[in-house]
């Protein structure tokens, strides 16, 4: 059982971690199976590469990430008593990825347990374990991001399986007296809650991709500047912008919308294509860890199935990634 520590003023992200399945599936692998081309889909998603798992699973991933953070932020798993997983695809209804994940890395007594909010899941869990932190009801979290899309994908489908792919990212929150997670702007449109699903009779991810492109390309900007204002800060003053990565047209076109340079806005899809809640910890991990965002100010934005958006600045410090 954890105690409950004295409220604290806030909470900053102290570590930062990813992994990637070892399998790259490119495009010319998968124009060799469905009626597509690399042309394509490099003009309509800008991804050329996604990652798939294959003889590991999504727990593997989120192990990994999860270690590498607490390396980072310098701790060690028994001092953690909140571990949160932003997934869709976890392995088993019970037990949660969470408690999985707290097992394996031999984490006491944790409070644990899985947020699906799709691929808006991963915001929605750090706003949480901020929460948890300033009321004091937790010292340390872990808040993972790890989804196996290609668990649920119809991979005859070529409008969501040229899309998809598998992956984790992690960050360890902790209690400071500086607040670095700032209020979490977060929502969702019921009328639009079926443009995407994995439901039955086949339990397979569908989406009406053109309904969803237009949301991104015209609401979530209004997300982001909802996001900044309740931080305090302006788009200029960001060292960086770290969208849900689902395709680089939408991405290209939030960023020109709020006036962010595209150097400052990850673009990781390319290489790493949409492993939803997992998608945000991730490009930002490897951003940090290849020096392209430094320490201060950085918006994350995530919107999918529900119809679910979060988005919230974090305040980085220096050498959290792994
Ligand atoms: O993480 C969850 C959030 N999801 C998203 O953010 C997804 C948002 N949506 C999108 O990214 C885009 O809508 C897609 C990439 C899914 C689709 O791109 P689009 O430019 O909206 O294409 P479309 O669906 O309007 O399809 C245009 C054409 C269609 O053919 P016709 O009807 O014009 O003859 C499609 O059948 O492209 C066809 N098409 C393909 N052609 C070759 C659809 N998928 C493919 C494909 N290869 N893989």
């Amino acid at each position: 059982m954890s105690t409950l520590s004295p409220a604290r003023r806030g909470s900053a992200i102290s570590g930062l971690g990813h992994a990637l399945p070892h399998r790259i599936v490119t495009n010319a692998e998968l124009e060799a199976k469905l009626d597509t081309d690399d042309t394509w889909i490099v003009a309509r998603t800008g991804i050329a590469e996604r990652r798939i798992l294959d003889g590991e699973v999504l727990l593997d991933l989120a192990i990994t990430a999860a270690s590498r953070a607490l390396r980072r932020a310098e701790l060690t798993a028994a001092q953690i008593d909140l571990i949160v997983v932003a997934t869709m695809t976890a392995p088993d209804r019970c037990p949660s990825l969470a408690a999985r994940l707290g097992a394996a890395l031999g984490v006491s007594a944790p409070a644990v347990f899985d947020l699906n909010a799709a691929c808006a899941g991963f915001s929605h869990a750090l706003a949480v374990a901020d929460h948890a932190i300033t009321c004091g009801a937790a010292g340390h979290a872990l808040v993972v991001g790890a989804d196996a899309m290609s668990d649920v994908l119809d991979w005859s489908d070529r409008t969501t399986a040229i899309l998809m792919a598998d992956g984790a990212g992690a960050v360890v929150v902790s209690a400071t007296d500086r607040p670095g997670i700032a209020p979490v702007v977060w929502g969702s449109d019921p009328a639009l809650a079926d443009l995407i699903t994995i439901s039955a009779p086949d339990h397979r991810f569908r989406q009406q991709g053109p309904s969803v492109f237009r949301w991104a390309i015209t609401r979530a900007q209004h997300v982001a500047r909802a996001a900044l204002e309740r931080a305090g800060t302006t788009a200029a003053d960001l060292v960086g912008f770290v969208p849900h990565q689902a395709n680089l047209r939408i991405i290209t076109a939030v960023a020109d919308q709020l006036g962010i340079p595209h150097e400052r806005t990850a673009r990781e899809v390319a290489v790493l294509g949409n492993a939803s809640a997992a998608t945000i910890p991730l490009a930002l991990s490897r951003l940090v860890e290849r020096g392209e965002i430094a320490a201060g100010p950085v918006l994350l934005l995530g919107f999918g199935g529900g119809f679910s958006y979060s988005g919230q600045v974090v305040q980085l410090r220096a050498a959290s990634a792994a």
